[in-house]
């Protein structure tokens, strides 16, 4: 087998979760954190409103904590938006642009997206750019030129020096939440095709982490985090139940060495 690199487990919560609720989990995952072998990075983004507790529970932790969407603005009169440079007053370090749902329900363009990981990019923090095709677009035959586009667009945006900096999420849109992941192989193959990509675009496309998000769960994780090219995972549902949580992560180190 081939060495593996280290590895990176996001949280995604989506709208989920209430005050105390999150407290039980937070505290959870920061304790089996502080468990897991040091080759294996934890984070979550949660609801904005509740970076102020992510921050209180998980400082000093092993886990980061983000966003899971910013505003394209710096400032200004955008009601209901939250800039990049809020998030970090509650020092969060990530923050997910284009993901899906944002697509589909907020009609968030590839360049929208780009403009926002250049904020997020401004702000000092990381940000995890997702892509993914539709099932249309798979059964077309159409999966390279979507999540090419849409990386391209970002891309596009960024110099080499900054687009190494980003986090790329890869999340077919017929696996999230459908309990129906990708298989290792149809991940891993997109992954060797964004990867290559990057290179295509002089991106320095090994520190480039690639993660993959779709109905990752316990059962299905070691084996797509031993494919080549995927570092790590964007996890939904899964990511709001602290034993799951931690067994993805726990089967990231199974599968990862330090660098
Ligand atoms: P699920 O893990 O619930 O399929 O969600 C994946 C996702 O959208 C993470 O961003």
């Amino acid at each position: 087998m081939s060495k593996q690199r280290a590895k990176l487990v996001v949280g995604n919560w989506k709208m989920h979760g209430r005050l105390a609720e999150n407290a039980v989990l937070l505290e959870a995952v920061a304790r089996g954190a502080g468990e897991l072998p040091e080759s294996v990075r934890v984070g979550v983004c949660v609801p904005g409103l509740y970076l102020a507790q992510a921050q209180a529970l998980l400082d000093g932790s092993r886990v980061v904590w983000g966003v899971q969407d910013v505003s394209a603005f710096t400032q200004g009169a955008y009601t209901g938006e939250v800039a990049a440079p809020m998030a970090v007053d509650f020092d969060a370090s990530l923050a997910i642009v284009g993901h899906s749902e944002r697509r589909a329900y907020h009609r968030e363009s590839s360049e929208l997206v780009a403009v926002k990981a250049q904020r997020v990019l401004e702000a000092g923090l990381t940000p995890i750019v997702c892509v993914g095709e539709t099932l249309e677009e798979r059964n077309a035959g159409e999966t390279e030129q979507v999540v090419g586009a849409q990386l391209d667009a970002v891309l596009a945006k960024l110099s080499p020096q900054e687009a190494v900096r980003i986090v790329v999420a890869y999340e077919p849109v017929w696996a999230i939440g459908s309990g129906k992941s990708a298989t290792a192989q149809q991940a891993q193959d997109v992954h060797a095709f964004l990867r290559a990509r990057l290179v295509a675009k002089s991106v320095a496309a090994a520190d480039v982490p690639l993660l993959y998000g779709g109905s990752v769960k316990p059962g299905n994780a070691e084996e797509l985090f031993r494919q080549p090219d995927i570092d790590g995972g964007l996890i939904g549902g899964a990511s709001l139940k602290d034993q799951d949580f931690l067994a993805i992560c726990k089967a990231a180190g199974a599968v990862s060495v330090t660098q």
